[in-house]
C-alpha cells in the first residue's frame, strides 16, 4: 500500500522576478532569490516604529530647510493614511518590496506622489533599520519588565502565606537542612530583580539614535541628529556612524537577559515538576496549567512547566544565533544583518508569554505544608544544629560534626530521627548534651535559629518580602 505524499514547494528557482526594482539592473532577481532575500513577512511587524522614525525624520529635514513645510504636511497625512491601513489590516505588503521600509515608502510615494520621494533624503535603510529595532526593542523591553515585576509580586505573595511552611531545603538534591517554603520563593525573587536590573541596563545602550549616520558615512545635508534624538525619545545619538549602522550589541544584551530570565523560569519550572510528582507531592498545580495523556486516562502532567523549560533551549539558541551573525562582520552594514530580526522576535514573544503564564501559575500553586514536614523529619535535617549546639556548648566544630554524624548512624540504624533518640541515648555520643538539646532538633526550632539578613527564619523571609515590595514601590 502506497502512503500519499503532501506537495513539495515548487522549485521556482529559474522563474524571473516580475520586476527588478532599480535601473542599475539589466535582469530581475529570480522568484526564489526574491523569496530568499524579502524581509517583509517577518519585518512588517516593525512597521509603527518605522512610520515613527520617518516622522521624526521629516520633521527634522523640515525644520533645517532640505523640504518645505508643504512636504512635512503630505507626509504626515501619507503616513496618516498608511497607519490606518496597517490598523485596519488593508495596506498591501509585497514581497517585491523586500522588507518593511521599502513598502512603506513605495505606498506614501502613491499616496502623496514627490513629497513621498523627499523622504528618504538624508537617510539610508541601514540607518532606519537600526532606528527601528532600536525603537520597537525599547517599548518591549518597557513591556518585559513590568511582566518580571508582576511575577515578583505573585511570588512574594506567596511567599507571604508560606513564610512559616517548613520544606526540607536540599543540596545535592539530598534533604539539608529545613528552610522556609517562603525563603525558597524568595531566592526566585532575588533572581528576578537582578534580571529587571539587567534589562534596564540594557536599554540605556538600546536607547541611543543611529539615524543620520545614512549609509555608514554620515551624510551631506545639515541635519540636527540631537532633535531627531529628543523627538524619539533616545538618550542620546550613536557618535560613530560605521558603528551605528553596524551595531547590533543592544540585541545581543537583550537576548542575553532573556536568555538569564528563562533559565531561571526553567529552574523554577524544574522544581515545580518534581514538587508536583506523586513521590514527592510537595506541591499540586491548578487544572488549568496541566494536560492529560492520550493513553493513560489518570494523568495530569505539568505541561506548562515543561514548555517554559523547554522553551528555555529556543532563546539560549537565538543567543548563540546572534553572536554568531555578527563575529564575522566586517564594518559597516551588511545584509547578515537582516538575520538579526526572527531570533529577537522570538525572543520577546518567548519571554514575554512565559513571564505571564508563571506570573499566573506562581500565584496559584497549591501547597502541601504536611507533605513537605513529613519530608524533612526523614532527612536528620536538623543533624547541623545538634553539631551547633554542641560547638555552643564548647565542643570544636570537626569533634561536634563526628560526634553527630555517629548519632545520626545510630539513629538510621534504628530507623529513628534524631529527635526520636532519648537523652540518656544522646548522651552517649556527647555528654555536653542537656535536656534543652529538643528545642533545635525540631525543624521549626532550627529555621527561627537562623535570624540574619539572608537566613531562612521566618522573621528575616517576612523582613525580605518587605523589603521587595518597597524596591517594587508597593
Ligand atoms: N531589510 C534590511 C535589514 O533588515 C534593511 C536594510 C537594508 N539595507 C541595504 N543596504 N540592503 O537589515
Amino acid at each position: 500500500m502506497s502512503i500519499p505524499q503532501p506537495p513539495t514547494s515548487p522549485d521556482t528557482s529559474d522563474i524571473p522576478a516580475a520586476k527588478a526594482w532599480s535601473g542599475r539592473f539589466s535582469e530581475p532577481v529570480t522568484e526564489l532569490v526574491k523569496r530568499f532575500t524579502a524581509s517583509v513577512t517577518f519585518d512588517k511587524r516593525l512597521a509603527y516604529a518605522d512610520i515613527q522614525g520617518s516622522l521624526a525624520h521629516a520633521a527634522m529635514l523640515a525644520r533645517v530647510g532640505v523640504i518645505s513645510p508643504a512636504d512635512l504636511a503630505d507626509i504626515n497625512r501619507g503616513m496618516a493614511i498608511i497607519r490606518q491601513e496597517i490598523d485596519a489590516g488593508t495596506f498591501d505588503w509585497d514581497l517585491a518590496r523586500e522588507d518593511v521600509h521599502m513598502n512603506i515608502e513605495a505606498r506614501l510615494i502613491t499616496l502623496i506622489g514627490d513629497a513621498g520621494k523627499r523622504l528618504h533624503t538624508g537617510r539610508s535603510r541601514n540607518d532606519q533599520v537600526a532606528t527601528d529595532i532600536r525603537l520597537w526593542l525599547r517599548d518591549e523591553i518597557d513591556m518585559i519588565t513590568e511582566r518580571l515585576r508582576s511575577l515578583q509580586l505573585a511570588l512574594l505573595d506567596m511567599a507571604e502565606k508560606h513564610a512559616d511552611t517548613i520544606m526540607p531545603g536540599f543540596t545535592h538534591l539530598q534533604v539539608a537542612q529545613p528552610i522556609s517554603f517562603g525563603h525558597h520563593l524568595m531566592a526566585y525573587v532575588e533572581m528576578l530583580s537582578r534580571d529587571e536590573a539587567r534589562l534596564d541596563d540594557c536599554r540605556k545602550r538600546v536607547n541611543r539614535l543611529p539615524l543620520g549616520a545614512a549609509a555608514l558615512a554620515g551624510t551631506s545635508y545639515p541635519i540636527d541628529r540631537d532633535n531627531v534624538a529628543q523627538t524619539l525619545g533616545f538618550d542620546g545619538v550613536c557618535e560613530n556612524s560605521l558603528d551605528a549602522v553596524s551595531d547590533r550589541d543592544f540585541a545581543i544584551e537583550f537576548v542575553s537577559a532573556a536568555a538569564l530570565i528563562m533559565t531561571h523560569l526553567s529552574r523554577f519550572s524544574e522544581e515545580l515538576i518534581s514538587w508536583m510528582s506523586q513521590s514527592v507531592a510537595f506541591i499540586d498545580l491548578p487544572d488549568r496549567f496541566c494536560y492529560s495523556s492520550s493513553i493513560m486516562p489518570q494523568k495530569k502532567n505539568p505541561d506548562v512547566p515543561e514548555l517554559i523549560r523547554g522553551k528555555t533551549g529556543r532563546v539560549n539558541g537565538h543567543l548563540v544565533a546572534l553572536l554568531t551573525l555578527m563575529k564575522g562582520q566586517p564594518l559597516a552594514y551588511n545584509k547578515d544583518n537582516q538575520e538579526d530580526k526572527e531570533p529577537l522576535f522570538d525572543t520577546v514573544d518567548t519571554v514575554r508569554d512565559s513571564l505571564t503564564i508563571m506570573a499566573d501559575l506562581a500565584a496559584n500553586i497549591i501547597v502541601r505544608p504536611e507533605n513537605m514536614r513529613a519530608a524533612v523529619m526523614k532527612g536528620f535535617a536538623t543533624a547541623t544544629d545538634l553539631a551547633d549546639y554542641l560547638v555552643k556548648k564548647g565542643l570544636a566544630f570537626r569533634d561536634a560534626h563526628e560526634a553527630v554524624a555517629t548519632a545520626v548512624r545510630a539513629a538510621a540504624e534504628s530507623s529513628r530521627g534524631l529527635e526520636e533518640l532519648s537523652l540518656d541515648e544522646l548522651r552517649k555520643f556527647s555528654p555536653l548534651v542537656g535536656d534543652d538539646v529538643y528545642l533545635v532538633l525540631t525543624p521549626e526550632g532550627s529555621a527561627a535559629l537562623r535570624n540574619h539578613i539572608g537566613g531562612t527564619a521566618p522573621e528575616q523571609v517576612r523582613a525580605a518580602i518587605s523589603r521587595a515590595r518597597n524596591r517594587l514601590g508597593q
